[in-house]
This record gives C-alpha cells, sequence and structure tokens, in this order.
C-alpha cells in the first residue's frame, strides 16, 4: 500500500478537483450559452456565473500556486530523473496556460466595459 508520503496531500487534492470542475464548466458554459438567442435569461444567467465562477478561479489558481511553492506534499512522479523533469515541465506548462486563460477572461471582461459583479 502507498504511504502517505507517496500522495499528494489532502489540500492539494482538493485543489485539483476544484480545477478541475471549474474548467469543465468554463468550458461547457460558454459553449452553451454561443447556442442561445442574444438576451434569453438563461444566456445571460450562464454567462453571470461564467463570471462569477472566473473571479472565484482566480482566487483558487493564486491560493494552489502559493500552496505548491510553499506547502503540500508533492511527490516524485517516479525515481527516473527525466520523467520527473517531463513532469515538473508539464505540471509548469498547466499552471501557465490556467493563469493564461484566467488573464485572458478577466481582460475580455474589461474589454467589455462591463462591471465585474460576482
Ligand atoms: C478555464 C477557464 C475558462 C474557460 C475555458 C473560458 C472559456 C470561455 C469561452 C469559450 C468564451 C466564449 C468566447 C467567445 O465569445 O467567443 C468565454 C467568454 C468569456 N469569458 Fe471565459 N473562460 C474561462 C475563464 C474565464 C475567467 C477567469 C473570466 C473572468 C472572470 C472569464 C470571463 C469571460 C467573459 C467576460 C467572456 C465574454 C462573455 C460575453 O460574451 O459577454 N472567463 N470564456
Amino acid at each position: 500500500m502507498n504511504s502517505p508520503a507517496d500522495r499528494y496531500d489532502r489540500l492539494t487534492r482538493t485543489f485539483h478537483w476544484l480545477t478541475a470542475a471549474l474548467v469543465i464548466f468554463m468550458f461547457a458554459s460558454a459553449h452553451i450559452w454561443e447556442n442561445l438567442e442574444k438576451g434569453t435569461p438563461l444566456r445571460k444567467g450562464l454567462q453571470s456565473v461564467h463570471i462569477s465562477l472566473g473571479i472565484a478561479m482566480a482566487v483558487l489558481i493564486a491560493a494552489r500556486i502559493l500552496w505548491r511553492l510553499f506547502g503540500g506534499n508533492h511527490p516524485k512522479a517516479d525515481n527516473h530523473p527525466a520523467l520527473n523533469l517531463a513532469a515538473k515541465i508539464a505540471h509548469g506548462c498547466l499552471y501557465l496556460l490556467l493563469l493564461t486563460q484566467v488573464t485572458l477572461g478577466f481582460l475580455f471582461r474589461w474589454a467589455q466595459g462591463e462591471p465585474f459583479n460576482f
């Protein structure tokens, strides 16, 4: 059986699944509202939830990056140094993509000149 040192800690796992759920929701919500007529309450509602969860996502990602840098248990992927390096690079790319997407979302909203209401 795996020892606790071989597992990601509970908070890291919570961050992981919350991020996964949010990314799926953000992606799906935008593609659903694109197929709805402009001005319908459902379209507007989905956009509001998208923005609110987008703000929450920015906080979540900042928290998880801080936790990744300063806390938590992150076991090595494998005993092979090249595989560990590849895993580190892949994780770094995923953090970068998340940060880019959140930044683009905020820029999109600012470009619309609309307020950020949670
Ligand atoms: C993984 C995260 C996200 C994904 C996958 C995602 C995806 C999308 C997609 C596909 C669109 C439609 C673009 C179009 O109209 O062609 C969109 C629009 C938008 N997103 Fe996101 N987004 C994410 C995060 C965010 C965040 C963090 C914010 C900011 C709080 C945000 C704010 C917006 C806004 C304001 C729009 C335009 C809404 C409108 O048309 O009025 N998004 N997003």
